[in-house]
């Protein structure tokens, strides 16, 4: 009874720790989670906001095309550290990554044919002409995430 609840306080601390201190650090040598998960926030930091000045109705065609040739330029980013063995916390990346890796290069392949569209719309500066390749695009990020992203 008395070692069970010394055992609860310690699991109890325990998660309380992992709570306070988040996810635990990539220490791997040359970080290849942490690399590939800047990466792919590096690509939704241009994502966005083109995604924002739709919703809010503030195309602005200069803008908007800027973002998608960033995205287009930092779109190779994150692939090449999804090495073997990478596997491990603090990865958001399912098993699926590394056990169905046709799958994943077909997921990969239609987002850069969806930013290819988008940056072509994009250089056509029509507000009407973006609106469906953005869509488009995002929804091959969703595709992606819904088998080979966790949480
Ligand atoms: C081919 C698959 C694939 C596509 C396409 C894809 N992602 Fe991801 N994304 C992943 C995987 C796998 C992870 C998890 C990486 C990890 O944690 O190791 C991820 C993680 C992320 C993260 C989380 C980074 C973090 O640490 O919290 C963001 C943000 C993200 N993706 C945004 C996007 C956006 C925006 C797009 C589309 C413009 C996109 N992704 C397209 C597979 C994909």
């Amino acid at each position: 009874m008395r070692k069970s609840l010394k055992n609860c306080f310690l699991l109890l601390s325990t998660a309380l720790l992992l709570a306070a201190c988040g996810t635990p650090e990539d220490t791997r040598p040359g970080q290849p989670v942490k690399t590939r998960q800047e990466a792919f926030k590096d690509i939704l930091r241009s994502f966005e906001p083109m995604g924002k000045m739709l919703r809010e109705d503030r195309y602005d065609a200069e803008r908007f095309l800027g973002f998608a040739e960033a995205v287009v330029a930092k779109r190779d980013g994150p692939w090449s550290h999804f090495g073997p063995d990478t596997d491990y916390p603090p990865t958001k990346a399912t098993p699926a990554v590394w056990q169905q890796p046709e799958k994943f290069e077909a997921e990969r392949q239609a987002f850069f044919k969806a930013t290819d569209a988008l940056l072509e719309a994009a250089r056509s500066k029509d507000a009407k002409q973006v609106d469906a390749p953005y869509k488009a695009a995002y929804d091959t990020c969703k595709s992606c995430h819904s088998t080979f992203k966790a949480r």
